[in-house]
């Protein structure tokens, strides 16, 4: 089979992981020929594509960011998109098309299989919020990544009796910032899925100044919500690309901390460091998994599924149930937040 293969949306320790075992078992299991669009949609409207031999692949399981490289066009939006793309796919003979990517992206390949396109997804976002699955590659990069960091802060926060305020991924859910957080033994963590409650943070804070730990670590997601105004005071805006971005949660929090306690604080955000750089082996190995199973989805022509980990065993999924709803932190992961927190 002629099989297309394209990676969208923001990039994620894994990426090549999962080419890699696509590529590898296609040709070598299956005979298959793989185009390789580039810049995810985007190479698929504008038809640029390269083709992955085996040589292309070879190596490249362990490197961060994506060989076929990545973008946020979203051909949904674009009028006539999904038409263009038929007719690339279609020029280029592709038999499947393999789409690697999150929410964003399996709405276009959703949509493409409506207009009749055999396509299956490959789940990806270093959030970890994708719904249907237990868990996406990248995550656990990032949570290994952010958990560092944390625990480089305690000896600084330590040495000046500062509170350090740090800001992680996580727009709608706050995976990364509650495992970095409990892991890195943060004093306060605070996500999304919880509006923060000002008082309730300095009080935290404050508790162990009075118990002889004068200095604090607070890490917060990106997508939490300020008092007085939730996103809109953490300066939510568009950029001139259009893709909506949050920026200052962590800055905006810090401010008011020090307003209201008097301790001094400083924030720091950790930005795309938490998708930079080589994945860990947790990772390539889902990422391996997803790979394998994707492509033999395509033989079976089993289409329009997404490959999912459910336990320990790789499953698949309807692309339209994924997209459906956000999978966000549950009562009994924001139970262990409750668990270490003195109450106040
Ligand atoms: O969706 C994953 C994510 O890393 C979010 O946590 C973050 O808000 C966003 O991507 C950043 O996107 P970009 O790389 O386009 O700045």
């Amino acid at each position: 089979m002629r099989v297309g293969l394209l990676t969208g949306g923001g990039d994620c320790p894994g990426l090549n992981a999962v080419i890699h075992a696509v590529v590898k078992k296609g040709i070598l299991h299956y005979g298959d020929e793989f185009v390789g669009f580039l810049e995810g949609w985007r190479g698929v409207l504008d038809n640029n594509s390269a083709p992955l031999t085996l040589a292309a692949v070879d190596g490249i399981l362990d490197q961060g960011g994506t060989v076929l490289r990545t973008s946020r066009t979203n051909v949904r939006k674009i009028e006539g998109g999904i038409e263009k793309c038929v007719a690339t796919l279609k020029a280029n003979k592709i038999d499947a098309l393999i789409a690697i990517g999150g929410d964003d992206t399996q709405s276009v390949t959703n949509a493409l299989i409506q207009a009749g396109v055999p396509g299956v997804g490959v789940p990806k976002t270093i959030d970890n919020d994708l719904y249907g699955t237990d868990a996406c590659f990248g995550f656990d990069t990032a949570v290994s990544i952010a958990t560092e960091a944390v625990d480089r802060l305690h000896t600084t926060a330590e040495a000046h009796n500062r509170v350090i305020v740090c800001e992680v991924m996580g727009r709608d859910a706050g995976w990364i910032a509650l495992t970095a957080g409990v892991a890195g033994g943060a004093h306060v963590v605070l996500v999304p899925e919880k509006p923060i409650d000002l008082d309730h943070v300095c009080g935290l804070l404050k508790y162990n100044h009075d118990h002889g730990k004068k200095y604090g670590i607070v890490v917060v997601a990106e997508g939490a919500k300020l008092p007085g105004g939730g996103q809109a005071t953490q300066g939510s805006k568009v950029d001139s690309f259009g893709h909506a971005r949050l920026s200052g949660v962590g800055q905006a929090l810090a401010e008011m901390i020090e307003g209201k306690t008097g301790y001094e604080t400083r924030s720091v955000n950790l930005g795309h460091t938490q998708r930079g750089g080589t994945p860990t082996a947790y990772d390539r190995m889902l990422a391996t998994r997803y790979g394998l199973a994707a492509i033999d989805l395509v033989h079976q022509g089993n289409f329009g599924r997404l490959v999912v980990l459910r336990g320990t065993e790789i499953k698949d999924i309807p692309i339209a149930e994924a997209i459906s709803k956000n999978r966000t932190v549950t009562d009994n992961f924001l139970e262990i937040l409750d668990g270490l927190e003195p109450k106040v």
